[in-house]
């Protein structure tokens, strides 16, 4: 892949309203559950549930969206790492144009570094634009063309009990967002919808599988990886990725401590502290999202604090039993 002369994306959505009007009457006659929030139904499609926002891009992007076979899709199931998968990546991918001063990681949240393709953030940059793109869609989700394109896929996925743990925190907090609206379920009852499947892009076991799977069909293609081991062996990770990237990282730089130095800039630590995502904020639509939220704890078994050892060792059965016989565990 050729990461020369890369613009930053545009982020802003080119769905038009006319176009969602159509994927807003085709959601309107889904199978409904009521979901973690008293306001917001999940919308069962095609054997997975989504809030009916996240339906409508992924929708559109099936309909219109063309990848360049260069494209690489950042993909994971909602809050498995994303946020900093997407800044390692970008920051990975651009190094031969930015370091870290003067990173657009610095000033900008690493959602808006690389949109999502669900949003439809992704045709409106004119001219090169970085090869990265984000989604949480599920494997059977993706736009056919992506497929078809042959273009590489990365996988994150977490345990699925911090993951649980981080996304009831992130719907609290987006939901305190909007005052007087309702509150979120506690996390027991959300636990409960989670176990049955019941969460946002889930259930969470099939969307994992989904990817699993493909990376063993062509693991040329797919790169799967793992929050936890991420976390434990970050060099080794950063290298696989530029390698995957095809922009492996020399002996010059290596010696250099470019890889140390992109691990320390993407450090949770680090980011959280930069003012941006302090204080910066996403406007999405009649919504906002603080981008404090996509930093919490990063940290592995913070579920010990939340759940009792019987909810965790539930969530652990019910995964050792949906992904039996597939060779994977967490
Ligand atoms: P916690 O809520 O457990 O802290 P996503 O990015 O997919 O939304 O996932 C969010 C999770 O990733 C949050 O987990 C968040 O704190 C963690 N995270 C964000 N940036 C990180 C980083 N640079 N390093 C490690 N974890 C990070």
């Amino acid at each position: 892949m050729e990461f020369s002369s890369l613009s930053k994306p545009i982020v802003e959505s080119n769905i038009s309203t006319e176009a969602l009007q159509k994927y807003k009457e085709e959601i309107s006659t889904l199978p409904k559950e009521d979901g973690w929030s008293p306001l917001i139904h999940l919308c069962l499609y095609k054997g997975f549930w989504f809030y009916p926002y996240f339906l409508e891009g992924a929708m559109y992007a099936q309909d219109h969206f063309q990848p360049q076979p260069s494209d690489i899709f950042l993909c994971s199931a909602m809050k498995t790492g994303c946020t900093w998968l997407k800044s390692l990546s970008f920051a990975i991918a651009t190094r031969g144009q930015y370091d870290d001063s003067t990173s657009p990681l610095r000033t900008t949240v690493p959602h808006d570094c690389i949109p999502f393709l669900e949003y439809g953030e992704y045709s409106t940059a004119e001219g090169p634009r970085i090869p990265l793109v984000a989604s949480h869609l599920p494997y059977t989700f993706l736009p056919k063309s992506i497929i078809d394109s042959g273009c590489k896929i990365v996988y994150l996925c977490r345990d699925p009990k911090d993951t649980f743990v981080s996304m009831w925190h992130f719907f609290r907090k987006l939901e305190n967002n909007r005052p007087g609206e309702g509150d979120l379920v506690s996390i027991e009852e959300a636990f409960e919808l989670f176990c049955k499947g019941l969460s946002s892009h889930g259930p969470y076991w099939e969307h994992v599988l989904g990817y699993w799977k493909a990376s063993l069909e062509r693991p040329d293609k797919i790169l799967f990886l793992k929050y936890e081991d991420m976390t434990k062996d970050t060099e080794a990770c950063v290298k696989k990725l530029a390698e995957f990237f095809d922009c492996p990282f020399s002996l010059e730089e290596e010696r250099k401590g470019i890889v140390q130095a992109i691990i320390k800039f993407c450090s949770f630590e680090n980011l959280s502290n930069l003012d941006v995502n302090k204080t910066g904020k996403q406007v999405k639509k009649d919504a906002f999202v603080e981008n404090s939220a996509y930093f919490r704890k990063g940290k592995i078994g913070d579920w010990r604090n939340h759940l009792t050892a019987e909810m965790g060792a539930r969530l652990d059965n019910i995964m050792k039993e949906k992904l039996s016989g597939s060779g994977l565990t967490f």
